[in-house]
């Protein structure tokens, strides 16, 4: 049964970098991400065990612990392909995604406002999160809290920040808001665009 690979990083460790150190990078990459992909399998396994009756575990520790691992794991592979080096990424959005952000929000710095305060607001480990909702027409944010609580059901993670301490600690230490306000500098716009179009 095919299950959750850990998808390689689409640039190199080193590549976002003066912004997000190659230290925090591989880290977090090849030991938190990798965690959570196996936490992915490991709880299918279990539940495929208790569809068999070989597993007496309560139904809903495995449920939990899926639920927080995958989520974990899906988070982190739009947050990679959301990012790219200094330089190519950064700058503004263009095309129908800056439209919809205008009308949306009135402008691209009140919109940056909006998620940052949200990203830096999030109560402990956490996200923020850019989606769209065709039903309303309209693009909002959101926090999830660890990697699974608050998520709006069916709603797609267009854009989408770490803020778990394991992703700015090691360089941005407490200062939290630091490392939001940096970010901006790597964000792939040409990625988020392309997550907007497909909807
Ligand atoms: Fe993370």
């Amino acid at each position: 049964m095919k299950k959750y690979d850990l998808p390689p990083l689409p640039y190199s460790y080193n590549a976002l970098e003066p912004i997000i150190s190659e230290q925090i990078m591989t880290l977090h990459h090849s030991k938190h991400h990798l965690a959570y992909v196996n936490g992915a399998n490991q709880a299918i396994d279990r539940l495929e065990k208790a569809r068999r009756g070989e597993n007496p575990e309560n139904i809903r520790s495995i449920l939990r612990d899926l639920s927080f691992n995958l989520s974990g794991h899906k988070l982190h592979a739009v947050f990679w392909t959301n990012m790219a080096p200094p330089g190519r990424g950064g700058g503004n959005p263009g095309g129908k995604l800056a439209d919809q952000i205008i009308k949306d929000f009135g402008s691209f710095e009140i919109f940056k406002k909006v998620f940052s305060d949200a990203a830096k607001n999030v109560e402990a480990s956490g996200w923020a999160v850019l989606t769209y909702d065709p039903e309303g027409d309209l693009l909002f944010v959101y926090q999830v809290e660890k990697h699974n609580l608050l998520h709006p059901p069916d709603l797609p993670v267009l854009l989408t920040i770490d803020v778990w301490e394991h992703a700015y600690y090691l360089q941005y230490k407490n200062d939290r808001g630091a490392y939001v306000d940096n970010w901006w500098n790597v964000v792939n716009w040409d990625d988020v665009d392309k997550r907007f179009s497909k909807i």
